[in-house]
């Protein structure tokens, strides 16, 4: 069997999510090459070797450029904050290696442009990780969709993302707050995930019929936070991101797109909600209780008609079958598992699997669209 070998940048929170997923993807789901967790790469020597050995890598870097050139790597794998995936992806392309990159795909449409003509032109399998897409309940979501479980006309996607993190004024103005770093804030964090979602579940969007955007807190404490006496440093600078925003739109089908992504939504921690109306009949979906799918049918008889909340664990359900027992639920880490098995199919077959970087382009001009429809105050067509 082939052996895969992967170099991977940024060792914090997707680091550690990648890290466990590379390690588990082949215990779960039967893989036809072997994986083999080479290179981890950051910027301080010290943390890194601290992150290599807590979270099982052979070796590690301290310059990306190092992984990106070594010919004994095949999987680029990339977990840094957005300004850095063009230039990783444009080079891990150039050398041949097949890449994996964090979403957003990048900072902007310009960006993307150049990331898709570069992994198009060195045909290296790509995929952006947009994981929401293997979780049981949404695989489902869309098998039923396409079968016409919810009737042949979509008419509403009405998505929520809601956190709360950056609720207090005092949290500091770290680098998903600076458009020069993340691109944009709400937007291209959250509201990625759902355009993903939409596009997956439902199709493409047509146009932004109307957006409203707004960074609620103006000014934030550096990031040279104080942590001996837990004060924040007097120093402030500004946000330059979006706190939250909101949009409606279409579809090219004519269903009615309307979400809303916000860090701003006190006791949401990762309220990720889905509700899609069809002909027939409607799905929901909550991220909280992420095992669990509802669906309400028409077709049923008019004296027990209602919601019912279908616990997507049968060995029917993809993905579900490759963990547990039904009714052993899986959690947030089994969706980026179930994510690189299919990454890792896609490399032995040399074929790229959706979500493709050619997908982070599209979600890209959805997320400039809302941009330009939240500054303009109007309707823009994709
Ligand atoms: N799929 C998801 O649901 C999901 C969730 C969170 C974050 N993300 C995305 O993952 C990416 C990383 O986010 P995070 O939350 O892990 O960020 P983080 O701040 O927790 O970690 C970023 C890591 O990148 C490293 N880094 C930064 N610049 C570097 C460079 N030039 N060379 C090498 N290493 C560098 C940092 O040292 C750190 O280890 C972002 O693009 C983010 O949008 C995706």
């Amino acid at each position: 069997m082939k052996t895969l070998r992967v170099g991977m940048i940024g060792y914090n929170f997707m680091g550690k999510a990648h890290s466990n997923a590379w390690r588990q993807a082949g215990r779960f789901f039967d893989l036809p090459a072997r994986i083999e967790m080479k290179t981890i790469c950051g910027r301080n020597l010290e943390a890194v070797e601290r992150a290599k050995e807590k979270l099982g890598w052979q070796i590690c870097a301290t310059d990306w450029r190092s992984i990106v050139d070594d010919r004994d790597i095949d999987i680029i794998d990339i977990c840094t904050p957005n300004d850095t995936h063009a230039e990783i992806a444009v080079a891990a392309a150039q050398m041949g290696k097949a890449i994996l990159c964090e979403k957003p795909l990048a900072r902007n449409v310009a960006e993307a442009e150049r990331m898709t003509d570069a992994v198009k032109k060195a045909r290296v399998v790509n995929m952006v990780c947009h994981n929401y897409r293997r979780i049981p309940a949404i695989a489902l979501a869309k098998k039923m969709i396409k079968r016409g479980d919810i009737g042949e006309r979509i008419f509403h996607y009405r998505a929520r993302y809601a956190q709360d993190w950056i609720l207090d004024p005092n949290f500091p103005l770290g680098w998903r707050l600076q458009n020069k770093i993340a691109g944009s804030g709400a937007n291209g964090d959250i509201d990625a995930h759902i355009i993903d979602l939409a596009r997956y579940l439902v199709g493409e969007i047509s146009e932004v019929c109307g957006a409203a955007m707004e960074t609620f807190i103006k000014e934030r404490p550096l990031p040279d936070f104080d942590k001996t006496r837990g004060n924040p440093s007097k120093k402030k600078g500004k946000v330059t991101v979006d706190d939250a925003v909101s949009w409606i739109g279409r579809f090219k089908n004519g269903a009615l797109a309307n979400l809303e992504a916000t860090r701003f939504a006190a006791g949401r921690k990762n309220h990720i909600a889905l509700e899609i109306n069809g002909s027939k009949g409607s799905l929901g979906f909550d991220f909280e209780d992420m095992n669990r799918l509802d669906f309400f049918s028409t077709e049923d008889p008019q004296d027990t008609r209602g919601f019912r909340s279908i616990l997507v664990t049968e060995p029917q359900h993809d993905y579900a079958r490759a963990f547990w027992p039904p009714g052993h639920i899986i959690g947030y880490e089994h969706t980026f598992v179930a994510t690189f098995a299919d990454f890792v199919k896609a490399i032995v077959a040399g074929k790229s699997v959706q979500p493709t970087f050619e997908d982070g382009l599209q979600n890209e001009r959805v997320l400039a669209a809302v941009a330009e429809s939240a500054k303009t105050r109007a309707w823009v067509k994709m």
